[in-house]
C-alpha cells in the first residue's frame, strides 16, 4: 500500500497556524489507513534569525524527494538579505526555480456566504483560474540583478519560447478540464500581457497565438494587463483561464483574491513536471500571527489541490475523493456562516478547522 511522503514547512507569521489546520483537515478527510505521511522541515525568516539559514539544504533535499510539499507562509518584514530583499521568501522562490515549478494555478472563486466588495455578484458568478507563469519572467532576476555604484539597480525580464509554450499549453488544458465555468457557452483562455509596449510581452503573445492553433475548441483573446486589472473588477464573470507572465500573475492574483473575500480565500498550486508545491497565495501576516484568527480556508483548499494532483499522478482515486469531500465541506462551512474575521465573521482558526474536520469524519462511512 503506497505511502505518499509530504514535506511540510510551516514558515513564518500565521504560516504554522494555517498549515497545521490544513494537515488536520487532510488527515480527517483520509481517516485511519491514510496513505499520506507528513514530515516537518524548517525554513523561513524565523529560521534565518535563529541559524543564519533561510532554506537549509536538508529541507531542500527533503522537498525535492517528497511526493508533495505543503507550506504555510514565509517571510517577515525587515528580515533581509544584503541586497535588501526578504530572506524568508527564499523557500518559496528557490523551490519554484530549482524544481522548475512552472505552472502556478490560482483558482478564483466566490463561495456562497463569503462577502465580496463588488456589488451585484453572487456565488458562482466569479469562477476562473489565473495561471501564473512561475519559472521565468521578471522574478527570474531574483538574486542576479545588478546594483551599479550604489546608484543604478537592474533586474531583467526573461521569456523563453519553450517557457511560454508550456504555460500556454497548460492554460488550454486547464480550460478543457476544469477552468472555471463556461461563459456564454464558451470556454476561453485570455492571454494577459503588455504586448503593446515591451518586446518580451509581444513575444509572449505571439508564442501563445501559435500554441492556440492546437486548441480550436477553446476561444482565445488578449488583454493588456492594465485593462485586465479593471476587467477583474467590472466583468469578473467573463473569464475562464487567464494566463500571464510571472509578476503580472502575482499582482493580478491579489486583485482577484480581493473580489472573492480577500487573501485568505486564495488557494494556489505550483506544479512542475515532477514536483508539486502547495500553499495559499497570501503572505505570513505577522500582524495577526499567534492570535488564532487567521483564515485557514486558502491553505485548506490548497491542500485539497495537493490531494487532487497526487491522486491524478498516481491514479489513486481515494485521494481525489478526499479532495472533493474537503471542497464540499469547505463550501458548506462557508455557506453556514463559519467565517473568520477577515470575512467579517467571528470564527477562530481552530473553530473553522474543528468544524471542517468534524464534518469530514461524520461523513465517512
Ligand atoms: C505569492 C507571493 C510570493 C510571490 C512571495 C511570498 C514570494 O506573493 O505567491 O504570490 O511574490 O510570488
Ligand atoms: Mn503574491
Amino acid at each position: 500500500k503506497p505511502v505518499y511522503e509530504i514535506a511540510v514547512v510551516h514558515g513564518d507569521g500565521i504560516g504554522p497556524e494555517v498549515c497545521a489546520a490544513a494537515v488536520q483537515v487532510v488527515k480527517a478527510a483520509l481517516g485511519p489507513g491514510s496513505p499520506l505521511h507528513f514530515s516537518e522541515y524548517p525554513a523561513g525568516a524565523e529560521h534565518f534569525l535563529k541559524t543564519g539559514q533561510s532554506f537549509p539544504e536538508p529541507t531542500f533535499q527533503a522537498c525535492r524527494e517528497a511526493d508533495a510539499i505543503l507550506h504555510g507562509a514565509g517571510g517577515l518584514p525587515g528580515v533581509i538579505h544584503p541586497d535588501g530583499t526578504e530572506a524568508g521568501l527564499d523557500f518559496t522562490l528557490r523551490l519554484r526555480f530549482e524544481l522548475d515549478l512552472y505552472a502556478n494555478i490560482r483558482p478564483v472563486r466566490l463561495f456562497e456566504g463569503v462577502p465580496s466588495p463588488l456589488s451585484g455578484v453572487k456565488a458562482g458568478d466569479i469562477d476562473y483560474i489565473i495561471l501564473r507563469e512561475n519559472s521565468e519572467g521578471l522574478y527570474a532576476a531574483r538574486g542576479s540583478g545588478a546594483l551599479l555604484r550604489g546608484e543604478v539597480a537592474v533586474d531583467t525580464l526573461v521569456q523563453t519560447r519553450s517557457g511560454i509554450e508550456r504555460i500556454a499549453r497548460k492554460a488550454f488544458e486547464l480550460a478543457r478540464q476544469s477552468g472555471g465555468a463556461p461563459r456564454d457557452g464558451v470556454r476561453r483562455v485570455t492571454c494577459c500581457d503588455k504586448a503593446n509596449v515591451l518586446r518580451s510581452y509581444a513575444f509572449f503573445r505571439s508564442v501563445f497565438d501559435e500554441v492556440a492553433k492546437d486548441y480550436p475548441d477553446i476561444a482565445t483573446e488578449h488583454a493588456l494587463v492594465d485593462a485586465m486589472a479593471m476587467y477583474l473588477v467590472v466583468k469578473p464573470g467573463h473569464f475562464n483561464v487567464i494566463v500571464s507572465e510571472n509578476m503580472f500573475g502575482d499582482i493580478l492574483s491579489d486583485l482577484a483574491a480581493a473580489t472573492v473575500g480577500g487573501m485568505g480565500m486564495a488557494p494556489s498550486a505550483e506544479i512542475g513536471a515532477a514536483n508539486g508545491f502547495f500553499q495559499a497565495a497570501h503572505g505570513s501576516a505577522p500582524d495577526i500571527a499567534g492570535k488564532g484568527i487567521a483564515n485557514p480556508y486558502g491553505t485548506i483548499l490548497s491542500a485539497a489541490s495537493m490531494l487532487d494532483w497526487l491522486g491524478h499522478k498516481h491514479g489513486d482515486e481515494r485521494l481525489n475523493q478526499a479532495a472533493a469531500r474537503i471542497r464540499r465541506v469547505t463550501e458548506d462551512c462557508l455557506a453556514n456562516g463559519l467565517l473568520s474575521t477577515d470575512l467579517k465573521g467571528r470564527a477562530s482558526t481552530s473553530e473553522i478547522t474543528r468544524s471542517v474536520c468534524d464534518r469530514l469524519t461524520a461523513g465517512r462511512d
